[in-house]
């Protein structure tokens, strides 16, 4: 079975590149010559733990290949993936449908009969049968199936979570569909995945709640932690009691500076702006958005009384700018609301991180960068962790605080052991729990 891929960016390149490994032969197509240019010379344009190799494998095998040529790559497919981004639309929040669209018209022209279109684009309700409706008024009475196969993948463990995932999700309207996609996925049903076969409107659902009901789980545990500071709790005792509770789950319970990343915030407000185009009020889901918002400007007031009474002219060292560790990904992250607001409060913003630097340096202007973790702490009157990047876990309390002008690290990953910050003479403020005054 050929498969065809529309779209390399983050899911379109990874769901394509671990569908060739299932040994199917894939071609990932895009208008952005300069990005195919680079693939083929192995250039990957993310950071994936593991991407490249498999890239370089596939690839070498001849499974995997990368093309511009739209009209020749859909036209010898069996299934043909739209994989293309669906960015939130400025003024209403919902999702941006133009490049789907777009991509849809293209193919109906240049697909053959029989072809099954699969949406893994993350599009709202409706939009995979809008799909098939636009496709079949271009080529009217071409033979075709249209499937949904949302995608739950993320980022830093891209290649694991679309190997072993908790389960398959497939939206369809006939078998020849449904057959595709079973076989498609086929090698994970050796490990017993379950694959939920059902409408497309189901499955297209079936994506924005998950990570609508994931971001909710996160901003509670945050708003949690908020309520430990006050009366003297600590939430990582809290969140891993209540995550033993079966029904609850222990993932997704780390209180830190709020969600961003490329769904979460993109995908609640679609979801609540398709909600109120029907006259829904996703009312969790709204206050959900606006707590997460708000959270993220809490964070620069905490670090902003780290530095006293006038922070103008301070120093605050950051370590970690990525919205996660393991990805050089930037969108939406907290460091992107932080960082602004110390600067307009006149604190000189020193930073460090392992992989994001090249993609955040124009986002945030008038930052050092620095090329080292330790460097981060030269001269800092606070030091602030706003990523849990491993490499940031071992640092010596001891050689931060020799480095340091001021004695205060606002850790909000809760990365570092309060104790030890302490002993090293550093006072640790941490996220859910009483700040750990530091051993003079
Ligand atoms: C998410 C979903 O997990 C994935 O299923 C979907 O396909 C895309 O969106 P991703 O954005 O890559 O994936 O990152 P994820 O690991 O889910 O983290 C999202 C954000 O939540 C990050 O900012 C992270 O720091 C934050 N988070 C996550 C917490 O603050 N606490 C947690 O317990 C978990």
């Amino acid at each position: 079975m050929r498969i065809t891929m529309i779209g390399t960016g983050y899911v379109g390149l990874v769901s394509g590149v671990c569908f060739s490994e299932f040994g199917f032969d894939v071609t990932c197509v895009d208008i952005d010559a300069e990005k195919i240019e680079r693939l083929n010379r192995m250039e990957v344009p993310i950071f994936e733990p593991g991407l490249d190799d498999l890239i370089e494998r596939n690839y070498a095998d001849k499974r995997l290949t990368f093309t511009t040529d739209f009209d020749s790559a859909v036209g010898q497919a069996d299934v043909v993936f739209i994989a293309v981004g669906t960015p939130s639309r400025r003024g209403d929040g919902e999702a941006d449908l133009t490049y789907v669209y777009e991509a849809a018209r293209r193919l109906a022209h240049a697909m053959k009969p029989g072809t099954v279109v699969v949406i893994k684009s993350t599009v709202v309700v409706g939009t995979c049968r809008k799909v098939a409706e636009i496709i079949a008024a271009e080529r009217p009475g071409l033979d075709f199936s249209i499937a949904s196969n949302p995608e739950f993948l993320r980022e830093g463990s891209a290649i694991e979570d679309f190997m072993r995932p908790d389960r398959v999700v497939v939206g369809v309207v006939d078998t020849r569909g449904e057959e595709a996609l079973r076989r498609l996925y086929r090698p994970l049903f050796l490990r017993e995945t379950p694959i939920v076969v059902t409408t497309l409107e189901n499955a297209e659902l079936i994506k924005y709640a998950s990570n609508a009901f994931l971001a909710m789980k996160i901003t509670f545990i945050n708003e949690v932690a908020d309520l430990c500071e006050k009366v003297g709790g600590d939430v990582q005792k809290v969140a891993s009691a209540i995550g033993l509770d079966k029904r609850i789950g222990s993932k997704f319970l780390h209180a830190g500076p709020g969600y961003g990343g490329s769904c979460f915030p993109k995908d609640t407000t679609a979801l609540a702006a398709t909600a109120r185009k029907y006259d829904t009020a996703l009312r969790l889901v709204e206050t959900t958005i606006e707590v997460n918002d708000a959270r993220k400007r809490a964070m620069a007031e905490r670090v902003l009384n780290a530095l006293g009474a006038d922070p103008a002219g301070k120093t605050v060292g950051i370590l970690g700018i990525a919205f996660k560790p393991n990805t050089d990904d930037v969108r939406d992250a907290p460091s992107l609301v932080i960082v602004p607001a110390l600067q307009a409060a006149g604190v000189r913003v020193r930073a460090h991180d392992p992989e994001a630097q090249e993609q955040a340096a124009p986002l945030l202007p008038g930052v050092e960068w620095c090329d080292a973790p330790y460097d981060v702490a030269n001269g800092a009157d606070v030091l602030a962790v706003l990523t849990e990047w491993n490499v940031y876990r071992g640092l010596s309390p001891r050689a931060l605080a020799e480095r340091m002008r001021g004695r205060t690290v606002v850790d909000m990953r809760n990365i570092w052991p309060a104790e030890e910050i302490a002993e090293a003479g550093l006072t640790h403020v941490g996220i859910g729990r009483a700040p750990t005054r530091g051993e003079s």
